[in-house]
């Protein structure tokens, strides 16, 4: 991070703090609440969600379109009453009760129980040279999650945490700024959670209770302070608010939900064939193979190497027959290249579609192909001429996008020569020239936009099949564009060990298709390491292994027989779980919910699960308790209410309880709620091998619900109705267990197929799916 910005020192008197309110306006659904030279103006956007401005000047910045999606004039209509007295300004939606306190001007938001939640504190909004900010109360027993991308453990309670795009490249525990700023999270406590999302792209700062115990304060660059309140009161509800604000992930393919294998690199194509031979020969099952960058020639973007890859059409039509999907890593740096050799420097340079300093010199600094300039990917020119470079790509064949190095991450000297990280001159304009914005305001987005650019490209490149991106850099609303990745993590335990908490605040930030580097980017796994990273990945939205340059090979069959094993083995469970899992890839796209979750998201009221940070939910139905410590075999593992089904035992256990888990190296404790079906396929070597001639549904005796999603699992044509959903339900009647499976609802047919009812410890009933459904009853 920049060095100016430097420590702040907030009670410090040179903060003014707002005035008493002079005067109130009610509109149609904004309040607007004059306090000397400045406003706050009070937006009632749907029952549960308010935003609220406070501008010291009194003006209120254009509105920029950058993440939030719904303008406030396209929310429904909201119900609302205002009552006014001398003291303070009252509004109650059906959900919520705001009450704005006159002298001085403090918000205060209640349920309809009168729990208060996001109270302004002793110090209420204020501003100095170059800050606005808020303090707000920290209620008893209220934990703190979210913030996009963090290290560490779950709850936030206690931290300070900035919202700036950075290569945070040796990340551990104590790592402030990452690679994603997404300024939003949720405070929880039993009964009550709330959601708050600072719409600033600018530097940003969220305390927790660090500058003083009890106050939580967010302050922002910005000249206005802009931030939505989301009351819950469950997590589940915040999110759904908070992903229609930012919008919500598109369904991606399912073969993006298969195992992904990199490295960097692997470096021909002779060793990539080599690789891809070797998954199928063993019989370990993988979707897709990423190319780093060196399949490139000397790192110049939208190239090729010829002498490593020398027909990379063939490599990719080869791959493809064997069932797997290439991926291309692509970076925002383009070589500086002068002297008209490559095309697409000349090209930007020629559009002026390159980042100017403010002087209007061309920018440079140093990355992969040293000397390098910078696409103004906030420019739409830019994006959409960005986005058709990536034609070079999708004729050959690939079917996604990785981009990395976007924060952007890049030096002031080449690489290698210990530079120091730079970024923009913060003054320096980027955008159309009818929206400039300084690279203050924008820095944050420059992953997002990058990746928006990707993603349309490939609509229009590949308009038949859904394709992959991935990103290492975003900010809010990410999830509309591209999955993510934490980055360059190490092939240490603890960093195993925090990529559960990692994904699991990302998911509560609204971005549910991501994961970690499965063995670890830097360093050496062991053997133990990688079997419990494997085992753990198949939790991962996405299950990528990589492994940096010059460290030892990280593919399942180096580290010997048993670790193959386990590694085969547990790829095959994730495979059998595609339905499961793809089911909840399309409920993320339908509300916004998180794949990978912690308890708390499904049991928000036991105050037990606030610091879980190494148990999680996949959906609701399953709970993962991984090993992440050398030579453990066995591990406490806490178990909500109601009854739950080890996995492999397939005993049941009461829940509201500790239980000590058996784990030797071939076991991750995995238990199912009673009352749940899980969905599952025949084992596959890759999504697509082969039509799926039998769907087992495994059901845990208890009472419960759920549903099924399908498609074809690759075109667009669920957009148009072409998908059905099979809601089935477990109940129990005096000492039989009834199986309901409903007719399939929708207009997608899947093939011929056998459905089969495995009841956990009962037995199994067989028949033809004829899309009709069936009622069974087991005793
Ligand atoms: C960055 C990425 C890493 C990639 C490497 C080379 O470090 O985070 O995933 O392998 O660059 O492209």
């Amino acid at each position: 991070m920049p060095q100016y910005f430097g420590q702040l020192h907030t009670l410090d008197p040179s903060w003014s703090q707002i005035e008493a309110v002079k005067t109130v306006e009610v509109g149609d659904r904004h309040l607007l609440f004059n306090c000397g030279n400045a406003d706050v103006k009070i937006s009632l956007l749907a029952d549960n969600l308010i935003r609220v401005r406070y501008s010291p000047s009194g003006d209120f910045l254009p509105r920029r379109s950058w993440a939030v999606t719904v303008e406030d004039q396209d929310w429904q209509p909201v119900q609302f009453q205002t009552h006014e007295t001398e003291t303070t300004t009252e509004i109650i939606t059906e959900k919520i009760k705001i009450i704005i306190q006159h002298n001085p001007c403090r918000i205060q938001c209640y349920d309809l129980q009168n729990n208060p939640f996001a109270i302004d504190g002793e110090l209420g909004f204020a501003w100095r040279q170059g800050l606005t900010a808020v303090w707000k109360k920290i209620e008893p027993e209220e934990h703190f999650y979210g913030f996009g991308e963090r290290t560490g453990f779950l709850d936030k309670l206690g931290e300070i945490k900035t919202n700036w795009t950075v290569d945070s490249l040796d990340y551990d525990a104590l790592t402030d700024a990452m690679y994603q700023a997404i300024p939003v999270f949720m405070a929880l406590r039993p009964e009550l959670s709330y959601g708050i999302f600072l719409n600033s792209t600018y530097w940003s700062r969220f305390d927790i209770g660090v500058e003083q115990p009890g106050i939580w304060r967010m302050e922002t660059q910005a000249p206005e302070l802009d931030y939505y309140i989301i009351y819950g009161p469950e997590p589940a509800q915040i999110l759904n608010t908070y992903t229609q604000l930012t919008g919500r992930m598109p369904l991606p393919p399912r073969w993006a939900l298969g195992y992904h294998q990199c490295r960097w690199s692997y470096e021909s194509e002779i060793v990539v064939q080599e690789i891809a031979k070797e998954f199928r020969n063993r019989k370990i099952p993988c979707d897709v193979i990423h190319l780093d960058i060196d399949y490139m020639q000397g790192y110049r973007v939208f190239t090729w190497n010829e002498k490593r890859f020398p027909e990379p059409k063939k490599l990719i039509q080869n791959l493809s027959e064997n069932g797997f999907k290439a991926v291309t890593i692509i970076d925002p740096g383009v070589k500086y290249e002068p002297e008209g050799n490559y095309a697409i420097f000349d090209q930007g340079l020629e559009q002026d579609y390159f980042v100017r300093k403010p002087n209007g010199q061309l920018f440079h600094g140093y990355v992969w192909p040293d000397k390098a300039v910078f696409p103004d990917f906030l420019n739409l020119k830019v994006q959409k001429w960005w986005g058709e470079c990536h034609q070079t790509l999708t004729d050959m064949g690939i079917s996604g996008i990785w981009n990395d190095m976007n924060e952007p991450a890049l030096d002031d000297r080449p690489f290698g020569d210990k530079g120091t990280k730079i970024t923009f001159p913060l003054d320096s304009l980027q955008g159309p020239p009818e929206e400039r914005a300084t690279h203050a305001e924008t820095h944050n987005l420059y992953g997002l936009m990058m990746s928006k650019s990707s993603a349309e490209a490939l609509l229009k490149l590949r308009p038949k099949e859904r394709s992959f991106v991935l990103t290492r850099s975003g900010y809010a609303g990410i999830q509309r564009w591209s999955s993510v990745w934490m980055g360059d993590n190490h092939s240490i335990w603890e960093h195993l060990e925090t990529s559960l908490p990692m994904l699991c605040n990302m998911g509560l930030s609204g971005v549910a298709f991501v994961g970690c580097d499965i063995g670890g980017f830097a360093g050496n796994a062991t053997a133990e390491l990688f079997a419990r990273w494997m085992q753990l990945g198949i939790l991962y939205p996405l299950m990528r292994g990589h492994s940096a340059l010059s460290t030892a090979q990280h593919e399942p069959w180096v580290f010997g027989e048993r670790v193959e094993c386990i590694c085969r083995d547990y790829l095959e469970l994730r495979y059998r779980l595609l339905p499961y899992l793809y089911t909840l890839f399309w409920e993320a796209t339908q509300t916004g919910s998180p794949i990978l979750r912690p308890l708390f998201y499904h049991y928000p009221n036991d105050s037990k699960t606030y610091s879980l940070s190494d148990q999680v939910l996949l959906g609701s139905a399953i709970l993962a308790a991984p090993i992440y410590r050398p030579g453990v075999e066995c591990r406490a593992v806490y178990l909500p209410k109601g009854i739950w089904y080890d996995w492999w035992t397939k005993e049941p256990y009461s829940g509201s309880q500790y239980i000590l888990a058996e784990a030797p190296l071939e076991r991750m404790p995995l238990y199912v709620k009673a009352g749940s079906i899980i969905p599952l396929q025949p084992v596959m070597q890759y999504v697509d091998e082969k039509p799926i001639d039998s769907l087992t549904f495994k059901v845990f005796p208890g009472t419960g619900e759920g549903i099924l999603y399908e498609d074809d699992g690759h075109s667009f044509e669920y957009i148009q109705g072409i998908y059905s959903t099979t809601k089935y339900q477990v109940s129990q009647e005096n000492q039989a267990l009834i199986i309901e499976i409903e007719p399939r609802q929708g207009q997608w047919t899947p093939p011929d197929r056998e459905i089969i009812i495995d009841v956990v410890g009962v037995g199994e009933q067989r028949f033809q799916d004829d899309g009709q459904g069936k009622i069974l009853r087991f005793s």
